[in-house]
């Protein structure tokens, strides 16, 4: 059963998410970090830029995989995930940019994916894995019906999850209709999970992820069954949990 965290704010999840992988990269300085994009992680990754600087952590050895690519979008796109990762992880947190990996977006086939699990086994797993939740429940960009055991892959993304994420875009039609992105099956291999969600559009999803069956149908909910997963939530999202 995951450990959960109802905090004020977005803010304060931060500060706590921060702590919490800055106090492992002092123990083990090669930690291997999977990172979300979207408006979920950016107040830990604002928090833990703080943290290094303050603390003048060494970043040099700190590896990161991210979760998902767009299919289409290039390195340059200012909406890719590889920009967004390097604007808002890599440097911020001063990475080494050789240390953090995107899927390929543009290769997007079965050799690019199998490719980018093969270096996650080579870094030695990923540590401590952030995850931001959709409203209808995914994570990475594993859709409902996503099998748990599934890996890295290319996945179309389901109409509403291009109506989230159009605000990044300058229309919905420039959204790309797929993605690449780690499977359920990777994820679960993390040694540890963090879920963020913040405000009550994430509120069903929350409840149904942490109080719901277990189901493809709502691939959070698998991590009911991750042994080291903590689910950092603020009221709002929260405010449909009963337990
Ligand atoms: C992003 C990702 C997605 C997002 C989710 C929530 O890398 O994998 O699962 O975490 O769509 O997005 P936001 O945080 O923008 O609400």
């Amino acid at each position: 059963m995951a450990e959960v965290k109802i905090v004020r704010s977005a803010a304060e999840a931060g500060v706590i998410v921060a702590e919490r992988i800055a106090a492992q990269i002092v123990d083990n300085p090669a930690l291997v970090l999977g990172v979300a994009t979207g408006s979920t992680p950016e107040t830990t990754y604002r928090s833990l830029a703080e943290l290094v600087r303050e603390r003048s952590l060494d970043m040099r050895g700190v590896r990161a995989f991210a979760l998902d690519e767009y299919v289409g979008l290039s390195p340059e796109h200012a909406q890719s995930y590889a920009a967004v990762v390097d604007r808002e992880v890599t440097r911020p947190l001063g990475l080494q940019p050789g240390n953090v990996h995107v899927p390929d977006g543009m290769a997007a086939d079965d050799a690019s994916s199998q490719m980018y699990e093969q270096a996650i086994e080579n870094a030695g797993g990923i540590d401590l894995q952030l995850l931001g939740i959709g409203s209808n429940g995914h994570i990475g960009f594993n859709e409902p019906g996503s099998a748990f055991d599934s890996r890295t892959r290319v996945t179309a993304l389901i109409e509403s999850t291009r109506c989230d994420n159009a605000r990044f875009f300058d229309s919905i039609d420039q959204v790309p209709t797929h993605a690449v992105t780690q499977g359920i099956g990777t994820i679960l291999e993390a040694k540890s999970v963090v879920l963020l969600a913040f405000g009550a559009p994430k509120a069903a999803a929350i409840a149904a992820a942490l109080e719901g069956p277990v189901t493809e149908d709502l691939p959070a909910s698998i991590l009911q069954r991750h042994p080291h997963a903590l689910v950092v939530v603020d009221q709002a999202a929260a405010s449909e949990l009963t337990r």
